[in-house]
C-alpha cells in the first residue's frame, strides 16, 4: 500500500477502506508518512467529506495508532465526558466528583486550553501542589480507590491525532465534521470508558456557531460511539453567553467548589452539570432515565458528598485538600477592577467570545501552545442576560496582575454586554439531546 494511492482515492471522492485508513494512521504515528502527504490527505478529506462507515473506521485506526487504556481492572461502570469547549465551562470540575459520588467510576484524561476556551488541566493545576501527570498505574489505582481521577492525556495516546491536529491547525482543515468527530472520539475510545456523555456547544463562543452544525457534529460522534459498542449520548448546550459566571483558571475552580458546596443553585453551570450527570448515570445503568439520574445527582450534590469527593481527588493528586472548603487558598490576583453599567436597561446578552478574549488578554489563556498562563486572573460576571440594570450597577470584576492589555480587555468586556429597552426572553440552555 502507498500513501499516494490513498490520497488520490480520497481526492476523487471514493470511500477508503478500514485497511487503507489503518495503514495511513499507522504511517502517521510512526513518522513514515511526511507532513506534505498528511496535509494533502486532510485537505482531500475536508473537501470530499467522509461516509459514516469511513469516519468510524478512521476513528478506530486513529485510536489504534497508540496506547489504548485497559480499564478492566477497575470494578464498576467506567464513565467519561467530553465537551467541545466553551467559555466559563467548568462542568468537568463539578461533574467528575459528582458522578463519582453517585457511584460511577470517572477515569478522565483531559487537555489544555487553547484560544478563548479554558482547559480542565490548567484549571486543576491552579490548585496548590496538584499534579495531573500520573503514571498509568497510579491513574488506575486512584480510580479504583476513590472513583475519580482527572489527568493529562499522555503523548502515547492517539499519536496520529497529535500530528493530524497540529497540521489541521495551520492548513485551514480544523472545521470538518468527520475530522473533528474522529479526533474527539478516537481519544475517548482509546481512554477506555464504556459510557460517554458529550457536551456539544453551540453559539458564538463555540466551535460550531449554528444549531444545525452542532447537531451534525453530535450525530456523527454518537454514531461512531455506537458503532464501536459504547453507550454515548450528546447534549447540545448554548454557548452564546459564558456558562459559568467565573472565567479564568483558579476562578473556575472556585466556582466549581461553590457549586459543590450548595451555592449558585439554578445557574446555567449548575443546571448543565446536573443534566450531564443525569445522562451519564443513565448511560451507565446507575439510573433508569436521564431524568431519574438528574434527581439522584441533585440529592448527592445537596448531601455534600460530591464536595468531599473533590477534596479526596485533590489530595490523591498531591494538592492541598483544604482548598475544597476554603477557595481563598487558591492563587489570588493583585488587583480587582470593577466595571459598572454605563446606562439603565435590560441586559439582553453577554457575548461569550468577547468575555473569553478579555480573560485571555488578562493572561488566563494561551494564543500558542508554549504560552504561560496566569492561574489567578480572569473575569467574574456579576450581571447576566435577562436582568434589568440601573446605571452604575456592577457588571463584572476583572482580576488583574499584568496591566499591559488591561485597556483592551476592558473594551472587550464593555462590548460583550448587549442592551435592550425591553425585557428579553432567556435563551434555552439545553437545546437538544442526541
Ligand atoms: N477537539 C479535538 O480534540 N479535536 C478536534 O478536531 C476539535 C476539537
Ligand atoms: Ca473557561
Amino acid at each position: 500500500m502507498r500513501a499516494i494511492d490513498i490520497i488520490r482515492k480520497k481526492r476523487d471522492g471514493e470511500e477508503l477502506s478500514a485497511d487503507e485508513l489503518t495503514f495511513f494512521c499507522r504511517g502517521t504515528a510512526e513518522q513514515a508518512i511526511p507532513d506534505y502527504q498528511i496535509t494533502a490527505f486532510l485537505m482531500a478529506a475536508y473537501l470530499r467529506g467522509m461516509t459514516d462507515a469511513e469516519t468510524a473506521a478512521l476513528t478506530i485506526a486513529m485510536a489504534g495508532s497508540g496506547e489504548q487504556i485497559d480499564l478492566s481492572s477497575i470494578e464498576g461502570v467506567k464513565v467519561d465526558k467530553h465537551s467541545t469547549g466553551g467559555v466559563g465551562d467548568t462542568t468537568t470540575l463539578v461533574l467528575a466528583p459528582l458522578a463519582a459520588a453517585c457511584g460511577a467510576r470517572v477515569a478522565k484524561m483531559s487537555g489544555r486550553g487553547l484560544g478563548h476556551t479554558g482547559g480542565t488541566l490548567d484549571k486543576l493545576e491552579s490548585i496548590p501542589g496538584l499534579s495531573t501527570r500520573l503514571s498509568r498505574d497510579q491513574f488506575l489505582a486512584q480510580v479504583s480507590r476513590i472513583g475519580v481521577a482527572v489527568i493529562s492525556q499522555t503523548p502515547t495516546l492517539v499519536p496520529a491525532d497529535s500530528r493530524f491536529y497540529a497540521l489541521r491547525d495551520v492548513t485551514a482543515t480544523v472545521d470538518s465534521i468527520p475530522l473533528i468527530s474522529s479526533s474527539v472520539m478516537s481519544k475517548k475510545i482509546a481512554a477506555g470508558a464504556q459510557a460517554i456523555v458529550l457536551d456539544v456547544k453551540t453559539g458564538r463562543g463555540a466551535f460550531m456557531k449554528t444549531l444545525e452544525d452542532s447537531r451534525r457534529l453530535a450525530k456523527s460522534m454518537v454514531d461512531i460511539g455506537r458503532r464501536l459498542g459504547r453507550s454515548v449520548s450528546a447534549v447540545i448546550t448554548d454557548m452564546e453567553t459564558p456558562l459559568g459566571a467565573f472565567i479564568g483558571n483558579a476562578l473556575e475552580v472556585q466556582e466549581a467548589i461553590e457549586i459543590l458546596s450548595g451555592k449558585h443553585v439554578g445557574t446555567p453551570l449548575w443546571e448543565v452539570s446536573l443534566v450531564l450527570c443525569g445522562h451519564l448515570l443513565a448511560l451507565g445503568n446507575l439510573a433508569k432515565t436521564p431524568a431519574e439520574g438528574r434527581v439522584k445527582a441533585e440529592a448527592v450534590l445537596r448531601s455534600g458528598a460530591a464536595l468531599e469527593k473533590l477534596a479526596e481527588m485533590i489530595e490523591a493528586q498531591g494538592g492541598d485538600p483544604r482548598v475544597a472548603h476554603d477557595p481563598g487558598l487558591l492563587p489570588q490576583a493583585g488587583d480587582r477592577i470593577e466595571m459598572r453599567a454605563p446606562r439603565e436597561g435590560w441586559c439582553s446578552g453577554v457575548d461569550a467570545l468577547d468575555i473569553g478574549r478579555a480573560a485571555m488578554l488578562l493572561g488566563a489563556g494561551r494564543t500558542k501552545k508554549e504560552d504561560v498562563i496566569d492561574p489567578a486572573v480572569g473575569v467574574v460576571l456579576a450581571a447576566r442576560a435577562g436582568q434589568l440594570l440601573r446605571e452604575g450597577d456592577l457588571l463584572a470584576t476583572l482580576h488583574v496582575n499584568d496591566r499591559t492589555s488591561l485597556g483592551e480587555a476592558r473594551r472587550f468586556v464593555e462590548r460583550a454586554f448587549q442592551w435592550s429597552d425591553e425585557p428579553t426572553g432567556a435563551r434555552p440552555l439545553v437545546r437538544e439531546v442526541v
